[in-house]
């Protein structure tokens, strides 16, 4: 493999469910003058998959194909091959440690989808320093899990900012509606967690530059029933995103004081029809948690259901779709005045592991052409967030749609 830097993007796991989804968005949609190209361990699979994306766009030169083993040498020279490098080998924990490393260590741009939020925080503790020493930005997450949580918080901040001139002091999010499956990649992943439970960390700032002074307080209620009420939103439940979301939102907030308050606090949940039914989802996930702890169950499980490299195959995804609902608040400076409340709202119609194609081929984008990267956005272990304004305005462009309202001010 050469030393040169000679493609824009590299797409690693290209061979995987989420990793063709995501191909297939970089050849429909992006540039056709962009240089790059798509990497995994089988030369096969590569080849079939170039073919089947020749079907998209005949006209469109295609993809360099890159076979490579996971060892340092083998990755380095990927990572110093490409300004970028999309990574969809999951389970991360398991696999994708030593291509953070490689990109770190070598100045490439990285983004990944993972929603292990343990592994996540291993990966900023580890090469924050490195990557911005390398100059390299690296933004994990940035899938459907945590991607529209920390966008949407980030588009209602600014929203508030530009038109009142205050920062955000918390925001309540929603998973608001979703109708998808999942693909066995995810399963696998699961299965992964509940093999390494000891890595978990229960602290919602885990990964914050900052953390605030009053630490954040579940009432003892939520805590027992996992049900709360949000106003303008409605019941909500305990929701599976809500670790790996936190942790990315409050770093998000305390890498951006202009936007949030230094004791932001962000809350998240699954909109359910009634307080009876958002307990019974809650202790669902509960008796699913301890059945998963039994090690036949996980051994059992991918046999029943996809497999890895398997998901909903395109003619079952009819009214696929997912939103995401939040109020954010922040005060006003003047005596007297109501606190600000904004109803944010992000909307998908489509395949949810389609849009997550989307996010990592549209961050990749900015990341490989934005004249902002290396100036305003600098290097890093960064959030989806980060990319800011032309991140969203990229994606609006893809068929996402994020909304905000004034509720009071
Ligand atoms: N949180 C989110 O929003 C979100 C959304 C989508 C996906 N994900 C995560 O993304 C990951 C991928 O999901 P998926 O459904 O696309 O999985 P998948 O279909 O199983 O694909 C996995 C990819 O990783 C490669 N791979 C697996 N083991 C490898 C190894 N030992 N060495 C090198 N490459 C290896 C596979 O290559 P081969 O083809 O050669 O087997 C394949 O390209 C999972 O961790 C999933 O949880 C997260």
């Amino acid at each position: 493999m050469s030393s040169t830097r000679d493609l824009e993007i590299v797409l690693l796991g290209a061979t995987g469910y989420t990793g063709r989804l995501c191909a297939e968005h970089i050849v429909k949609s992006l540039p056709t003058n962009l240089a790059w190209g798509i990497a995994g361990r089988s030369l096969g699979k590569l080849e079939a998959l170039a073919t089947k994306l020749q079907e998209h766009d005949k006209d469109r030169k295609a993809p360099e194909q890159l076979v490579l083993q996971f060892n340092e040498k083998e990755l380095t020279a990927l990572a110093c091959k490409t300004k970028v490098l999309i990574n969809c080998v999951g389970p991360y924990r398991k696999y994708s440690t030593p291509v953070v490393k490689a990109c770190a260590e070598n100045g490439t741009h990285y983004v990944d989808v993972t929603g292990e939020a343990p592994w996540v925080k291993d990966m900023v503790n580890k090469f924050h320093e490195t990557a911005k020493s390398t100059g390299a930005i690296l933004i994990s997450a940035n899938g459907i899990e945590s991607a529209p949580a920390d966008l949407l918080t980030y588009v209602m901040a600014k929203s508030i900012k530009d038109q009142f001139d205050v920062v955000t002091d918390e925001t309540t999010m929603s998973l608001y509606h979703i109708k998808g499956k999942f693909s066995g990649g995810t399963l696998s992943t699961i299965l992964d967690f509940f093999n390494n439970l000891e890595s978990s960390s229960s602290d919602p700032y885990c990964i914050s530059l900052s953390k605030p002074a009053q630490p954040r307080s579940v009432s003892i209620f939520r805590r027992i029933f996992g049900v709360h009420y949000v106003p303008d939103i409605g019941v909500g439940t305990t929701c599976v995103c809500e670790p790996c979301d936190t942790s990315i939102v409050h770093r998000t907030s305390s890498m951006m004081p202009q936007l949030f308050s230094p004791n932001f606090r962000f809350w998240e949940s699954m909109k359910t029809r009634n307080i009876f039914t958002g307990i019974a989802v809650h202790f669902t996930l509960i008796s699913v948690a301890i059945v998963l702890l039994f090690s036949p169950v996980r051994w059992l499980l991918p046999r029943y259901i996809y497999a890895p490299g398997e998901g909903a195959p395109e003619e079952s995804k009819a009214g696929f779709s997912i939103e995401y609902r939040g109020v954010a608040t922040a005060k006003q400076d003047k005596p007297g005045k109501k606190d600000i409340r904004v109803l944010g709202s992000f909307r998908y119609d489509g395949c949810p592991y389609t849009l997550t194609g989307i996010f990592l081929a549209e961050a990749a984008m900015v990341l490989a052409r934005s004249n902002r990267v290396g100036q305003e956005i600098k290097a890093g272990y960064l959030t989806p967030a980060s990319l800011e304004d032309e991140y969203i305005e990229k994606l609006e462009n893809a068929g996402a749609h994020f909304k905000t309202t004034v509720l009071e001010q």
